[in-house]
């Protein structure tokens, strides 16, 4: 569906998980009670679900925290106010990356963030989609510029699974994992994943679009086309008793400096932090590159951030890219 203003205003008063008359959605958006009927069934393939109850009114099945700009700025701290030049939330969008790619077409920005609170055309690596309902977890893209070429920026990725563990950790969720090279894991279970689009010169000035999609709640029924085990915060935390808006500053707090001074500190500066956090070290896995396929056990990451697969024989190879899927041993 598409999501117009319109739908937009209604959810901002069902958003409390609370009955409101027919009567009083038609005055909050002065059209008729008729017209309220229409918008809420097109909700219908939104993924929201409404209860409608006669002589109470709707209400969505559960609250939904929506994304405010205020609240996001408010959590801030000094230096992440400092290094942000825009923040964007918008309603319904294809992708935010994609948006943001095109953004870095026309203009060169530092720290224009987009958060979007449902994503039409999500993307994930490798050509998947992104499951991305509305309302209900975190689709988050950051577009920043470097000087000194792709390979200045080689780890990024990495080092950005640091800044969501730290994010998350800051919000008391432990025992969170990394999975190599882009992938935010607990227990064997896909919570997030982060997809880096680097556009311009591979000495030079280059734009990087750095995309993170969190699961917080991931309702079953928009599940069917995900093809890996997920998770999603909720699962994790068993509550629903957290604030999006807070989890969205404090994401921001611990991306945006890092991003910001990487070119400088390079991945060095977050090697040990990642190995603390990886979930495959020891693990049968098997790395799929193209049609090829290699198993081995995970050694760990080297200094740059590659995977390195000891396989039967005992040799080690070094991946810088692959994906990688566990087996069993
Ligand atoms: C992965 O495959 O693990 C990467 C997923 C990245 C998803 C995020 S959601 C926000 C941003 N916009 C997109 O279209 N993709 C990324």
């Amino acid at each position: 569906m598409t999501f117009t203003e319109k739908h937009y205003k209604i959810l901002t008063i069902l958003a409390d998980g609370d009955f409101h008359s027919g009567t009083e959605l038609s005055s909050a958006l002065n059209i008729s009670r008729a017209a309220i009927w229409k918008y809420l069934h097109s909700f219908a393939d939104s993924g929201l679900e409404i209860i409608a109850l006669s002589g109470k009114g709707y209400k969505l099945d559960r609250a939904i925290e929506l994304l405010s700009d205020s609240q996001i700025k408010a959590e801030l701290n000094q230096q992440t106010s400092a290094l942000l030049s825009t923040l964007e939330i918008h309603s319904q969008i294809e992708s935010t990356n994609s948006y943001l790619v095109e953004c870095a077409k026309s203009e060169s920005s530092l720290g224009r963030v987009c958060f979007a609170e449902s994503q039409t055309g999500g993307r994930g690596r490798r050509g998947r989609q992104w499951v991305s309902p509305f309302g209900a977890n975190i689709y988050l893209s950051l577009l920043w510029q470097f000087e000194n070429g792709f390979s200045a920026i080689s780890g990024l990725s990495l080092a950005v699974g640091v800044a969501v563990v730290r994010a998350l950790s800051d919000m008391g969720v432990k025992n969170i994992g990394l999975k190599w090279p882009n992938d935010i894991f607990w227990q064997d279970k896909k919570l997030g994943g982060i997809l880096i689009e680097v556009s311009g010169e591979s000495g030079g000035d280059c734009s990087a679009v750095i995309g993170l999609g969190l699961n917080l709640y991931l309702p079953e029924k928009e599940t069917s086309t995900i093809t890996q085990p997920w998770t999603d915060l909720e699962r994790i935390i068993g509550t629903h008793n957290y604030s999006r808006n807070q989890l969205a500053s404090l994401l921001l707090n611990h991306l945006l400096p890092i991003v910001a001074s990487f070119e400088n500190d390079t991945f060095a500066a977050y090697l040990q932090e990642w190995r603390s956090y990886d979930c495959m070290q020891g693990k049968a896995v098997a790395i799929y590159i193209g049609q090829q396929q290699f198993d081995g056990v995970v050694a760990g990451i080297d200094d740059n951030g590659m995977l390195l697969l000891e396989n039967k024989q005992g040799e080690i190879k070094t991946f810088a890219s692959g994906e990688v899927s566990f087996r069993q041993s």
